[in-house]
């Protein structure tokens, strides 16, 4: 391994492109999602594989809830069948899971799903990996927001680790790479505090074919970065 390859906890992932990975072979987009689904499958192991401590997905962002009722219906059932079908599965390889995300907006049967994904897998000391359902950067910022503004703390104490202690990510390192798949070049208000200072790295595959041998490209791509967090070289290691 190369000595010089900067620090590499936390990976986190924009999964586009299911549309247009069923567009292309005339399915219908929830089948793409569906096979989006096994590609999380395979990522979590090659990220627990890769030495990852932390793995955060994109699963459904605020924005997401404006799609056609049918596809949304199609993703919450295909989250819902995931947190029920993999749980245990998880739970067997070390794996703790955590959801980010705005719950206000979650149906009582996956809040329950969640609650118990959560709960079985807390103590787990593999991976952990950050599903963010309903998520948006902005609105984790204000989520923050509120909560501080709700405990009265006086002006001057408001800083930057007071706000990332109230984001849904408190306790997390911040994500050193955030990889985003087929092809578009954005941020689409993911971690947007959080990601102040992770590497990008972006490739033209679709999220469904998504495997482990993209990811280890990734990481190399990561491993020759010069991450200066904004000091000159000489003073940022
Ligand atoms: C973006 O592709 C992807 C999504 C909006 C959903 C991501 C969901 C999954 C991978 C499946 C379930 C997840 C878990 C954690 C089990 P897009 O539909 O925007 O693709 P397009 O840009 O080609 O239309």
């Amino acid at each position: 391994m190369n000595p010089s390859m900067p620090a590499l906890q936390h990976v986190a992932i924009i999964m586009d492109g299911n549309g247009r990975w069923a567009q292309a072979r005339g399915l219908p987009r929830v089948a793409g999602h569906k096979q989006g689904a096994e590609a999380v499958e395979r990522i979590v192991r090659a990220a627990k594989e890769a030495g990852i401590n932390y793995l955060t997905l994109f699963a459904f962002s605020t924005e997401n809830w404006k799609r056609p009722e049918e596809e949304v219906t199609g993703l919450m059932a295909l989250l819902r069948q995931y947190l029920r079908s993999k749980t245990v599965e998880m739970h067997k390889n070390n794996v703790r899971l955590k959801i980010i995300g705005d719950r206000t907006r979650l149906s009582a049967d996956i809040l329950a799903s969640i609650d118990n994904a959560e709960t079985l897998t807390r103590d787990n000391d593999g991976i952990t990996v950050l599903i963010a359902l309903s998520y948006s950067g902005r609105w984790d910022i204000t989520q923050a927001m509120q909560k501080i503004a709700a405990q009265n703390i006086a002006f001057g104490d408001i800083t930057e680790e007071l706000i990332s202690a109230h984001l849904s990510t408190a306790g997390i390192p911040e994500p050193d790479l955030i990889i985003r798949t087929s092809g578009e070049q954005r941020v689409s208000n993911f971690l947007l505090w959080q990601g102040a200072y992770s590497e990008y790295f972006f490739t033209d595959v679709h999220w469904p074919d998504f495997d482990a041998g993209i990811l280890a490209l990734a990481l190399q791509a990561y491993s020759q970065r010069d991450r200066r967090f904004g000091k000159l070289r000489v003073q940022a290691s």
